[in-house]
Formats: C-alpha cells, structure tokens, sequence
C-alpha cells in the first residue's frame, strides 16, 4: 500500500482512536465481522465504474479497501483515518494481499481534511464511510466535507449504526452502552439529517434501514437514477445473526 504521511494530527480526538486501537487493531476484522452488519450490502452497492477513483474516509484497517480492491482491479483506491495505528493495519494488510500500489491511505480528520489536495486528484467517483461517522465528533461536518471530494457524477454511500428503533428497549440501551465504551455514538436522525443536508447540496438520497435499524445504508448522488436499490442480501453479509435477535 502507498503511503502518504501517516503522521498523528495532534488531536484530542486522533489520540482517543489511537488509544481505542493500539492493541484492538489486531483482532479488530475478526471481531468486527460479527456485529459491523451491511458492510458487505455496501461493497455490493457501489458498483464502482472502471478506472474510478474510490475513497473511505474512516478507513480502519482497510478491510473494505483490501476486498473492493480485489473485485475491482481497474479502479484505484484511497483510504484517509484519524488513526496512525489503524493505518499501520491497512498498510501491512494491502501489501500482503499484493494490491499496495491500488490502495494508498493517508491520515487525515474526516471533519477537515481535502482528500483532492492530499492525492493530488480532482475527486473521485465513489466515496464512503464504514461504520466511521458513528465515531466522528462532529459527523455532519464531515459529510458535507465528504459531498466536497466527489466528481460532478460521483456517488457518497454511508453504512452505520441505526437507532436500533425496533429494538426492545433493554436490548437497545445494552448496546448502545456497550458501543458508548468503544466511543461509539448512532447518531439520531441520521438518515433524515442526511436527505436535508445533501437536497440543500442539489443531491438525492435512498435509504433503508437493517435488521430493526440496527444499521442504516445511505447512497447519495445528483442522479438518483444512476443509483443501485438498496437492496440487502443478507447471505453476503457476517452477521445474519443479529436477525435472530430481534421480534
Ligand atoms: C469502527 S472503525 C470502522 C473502520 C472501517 N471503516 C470498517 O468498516 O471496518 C471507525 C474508524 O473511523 C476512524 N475515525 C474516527 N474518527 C475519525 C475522524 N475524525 N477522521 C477520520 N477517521 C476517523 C477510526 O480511527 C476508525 O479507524
């Protein structure tokens, strides 16, 4: 994998990641699989063009670059994180799988940096954020910014935690408490902040809610048309199992 700088901004917020993922990165794909449900829908749901440029923001230890990359072996990808050490992850993980020179990271603060300036590119085709705005303090912020580095024709896709609204309200609050240790926050009225924010930018929006809204899927675009539905085979992704606990 490419890098570019992987230097720590001197953040609060980038040291609080640091410290979530120092040790956690290295169990973090097996553990994750279970429970970060849609990821996969999402991958599925790009439909990334040949010779596009793709972008995560909020990369992690490219588990999502390393597998688009390998499905898409004309298109190039870009992941930016807060975290110099989940970068490290990404880093060993690209290279490993032999795709480093397909899949360049750098680090950066979803609320501010230019990914355009960064890669030294005009935008990209697809962007997308992995269960990251969840984490992002001030995540409105960082979609608008996110909507910045898309080509005129390009596509925003989001999967995060729902408000798990169909939940029984023991088991919502358990979860959300035990998200809340990771410096995990669903952020309420996602979807409907989102339809605002990116209709006031000339967007589209489609959305569907996962398993109760456990999880939430967002595709952006200024032409709705160009838009795979938001459909969700649950037989790609890891955690059917959360199905099973919901009425
Ligand atoms: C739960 S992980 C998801 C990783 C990956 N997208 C996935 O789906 O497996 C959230 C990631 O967002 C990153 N993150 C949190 N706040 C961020 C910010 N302000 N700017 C960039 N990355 C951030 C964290 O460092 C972490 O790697």
């Amino acid at each position: 994998m490419k890098q570019h700088s992987h230097a720590l901004p001197a953040t609060r917020h980038a040291r609080t990641m640091d410290d979530v993922y120092r040790y956690q990165r290295f169990i973090y794909d097996l553990t994750r699989k279970y429970y970060l449900f849609g990821r996969d829908t999402l991958l599925g749901s790009l439909e990334i063009p040949d010779g596009a440029r793709v972008l995560e923001i909020g990369c992690g230890t490219g588990r999502n670059l390393v597998m688009a990359a390998r499905a898409n072996p004309q298109a190039l990808f870009y992941g930016v994180d807060i975290s110099a050490q989940m970068l490290k992850t990404a880093s060993a993980k690209a290279a490993k799988a032999g795709i480093g020179e397909r899949v360049i990271t750098v680090a950066g603060d979803a609320e501010t940096f230019d990914a355009r300036r960064s890669f030294q590119l005009a935008g990209f085709q697809r962007v997308f954020f992995s269960y990251s705005l969840s984490m992002v303090p001030d995540w409105q912020r960082a979609f608008s910014n996110a909507l910045d580095q898309l080509d005129p024709g390009g596509q925003l896709h989001i999967v995060d935690f729902g408000e798990m609204e169909h939940w029984p309200g023991f088991a919502r609050r358990s979860m959300r408490k035990w998200l809340a240790g990771f410096h995990v926050e669903p952020r309420a009225g996602m979807t409907r902040i989102v339809e605002t924010l990116a209709t006031q930018r000339g967007f589209s929006t489609s959305a569907r809610a996962l398993a109760g809204g456990y999880a939430v899927l967002i595709a952006v675009s200024r032409d709705p048309v160009a838009m795979k539905p938001l459909s969700v085979d649950t037989a790609d992704d890891d955690a059917s199992f959360i199905h099973k606990m919901i009425p």
